[in-house]
C-alpha cells in the first residue's frame, strides 16, 4: 500500500504526508502560502530585485515533489520581463494517481498549467511558455553528478530530523558549488547546523522571518 496520503492544509491547498517517513511535503498551515513566501517572495524575487539587468534566469530546485514549486515559478514567470529555464530534481517521482488528486491548479487558477507541468516528460527541457522552460530530472541529488549553473536554488529537500543525507554539508557543498556568484540558495530549514555548514562553505548566511506556523527560514547567498 502506498504510504502517502493528500491532506488538506491552512490555505485550503493540498499537501502530501508520506505515513512511513511521518513527514509532509509542504507546512501543513498552507502549503502554497509556505511554497510562495520561501521560494517565490525570498528567493526567485530577491535575486532579480538584486539583479534587475539579468535577462536570463536559471533556477535549480532539490525535490520537484508535487510541482508546486514549479508551479509558482511559471505563475511568477508571466508577471516579470526575463526568461526561467528551470530544473527540478526528483528521485522518488508521484504515481499520476496521486498528482491527479492534487488541488494546486485548481486553488491558484492554473489547472492548464498545472496539466503541462505534470505531462512535461522527465529528462527532457520542455519550453512550457515563451519565457518558462523546466527540465524534471530523475536522478538522486546525493549520489548523481548536478551540472550547469544557477542564480537561485530552491533546498526543498524533507527536514534533515528525515533525511539527514540531504543536508550534510558534503552535499549542500556539491549543490552549491553550481551557484553563480551573487546567487541565492534558499529554504524553509532554519536548523543552526545547516546555517554553520552554509556560512563554512563561503555563503552569507540570512534569518528570515518563516511562513505562518514557522518562525524562521534561511537565505544564503555566495558572493560576488
Ligand atoms: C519536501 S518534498 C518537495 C516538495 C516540492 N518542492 C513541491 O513543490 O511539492 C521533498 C522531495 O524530495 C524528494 N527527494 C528525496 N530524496 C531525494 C534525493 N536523494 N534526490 C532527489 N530528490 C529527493 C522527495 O521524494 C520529495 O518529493
Amino acid at each position: 500500500m502506498s504510504p502517502l496520503r493528500i491532506i488538506p492544509t491552512g490555505d485550503g491547498s493540498h499537501s502530501l504526508l508520506n505515513e512511513e517517513l511521518q513527514e509532509t511535503y509542504h507546512s501543513v498551515h498552507g502549503a502554497i502560502r509556505e511554497s510562495a513566501h520561501v521560494f517565490i517572495d525570498h528567493g526567485l524575487k530577491h535575486f532579480v530585485n538584486q539583479f534587475p539587468e539579468k535577462k536570463d534566469v536559471r533556477i535549480l530546485e532539490i525535490g520537484f515533489g508535487t510541482g508546486l514549486n514549479v508551479l509558482l515559478t511559471l505563475q511568477q514567470s508571466r508577471t516579470i520581463s526575463f526568461t526561467i529555464r528551470m530544473e527540478s530534481w526528483e528521485k522518488f517521482p508521484l504515481p499520476p494517481g496521486i498528482i491527479a488528486g492534487l488541488n494546486h491548479g485548481d486553488q491558484l487558477d492554473q489547472a492548464e498549467a498545472w496539466k503541462q507541468i505534470h505531462e512535461a516528460p522527465w529528462g527532457f527541457e520542455t519550453n512550457l511558455s515563451s519565457t518558462f522552460s523546466i527540465f524534471k530530472r530523475k536522478g538522486d541529488v546525493v549520489s548523481d553528478t548536478i551540472t550547469g549553473v544557477f542564480d537561485v536554488i530552491y533546498y526543498d529537500a524533507f527536514a534533515p530530523s528525515k533525511q539527514p543525507e540531504l543536508w550534510s554539508r558534503e552535499v549542500l557543498s556539491k549543490v552549491i558549488a553550481q551557484l553563480n556568484p551573487g546567487g541565492v540558495w534558499v529554504s524553509y530549514c532554519a536548523r543552526g547546523q545547516v546555517k554553520r555548514d552554509l556560512a563554512s562553505i563561503g555563503l552569507k548566511v540570512e534569518t528570515l522571518p518563516g511562513p505562518p506556523g514557522k518562525k524562521e527560514m534561511t537565505r544564503a547567498i555566495r558572493a560576488v
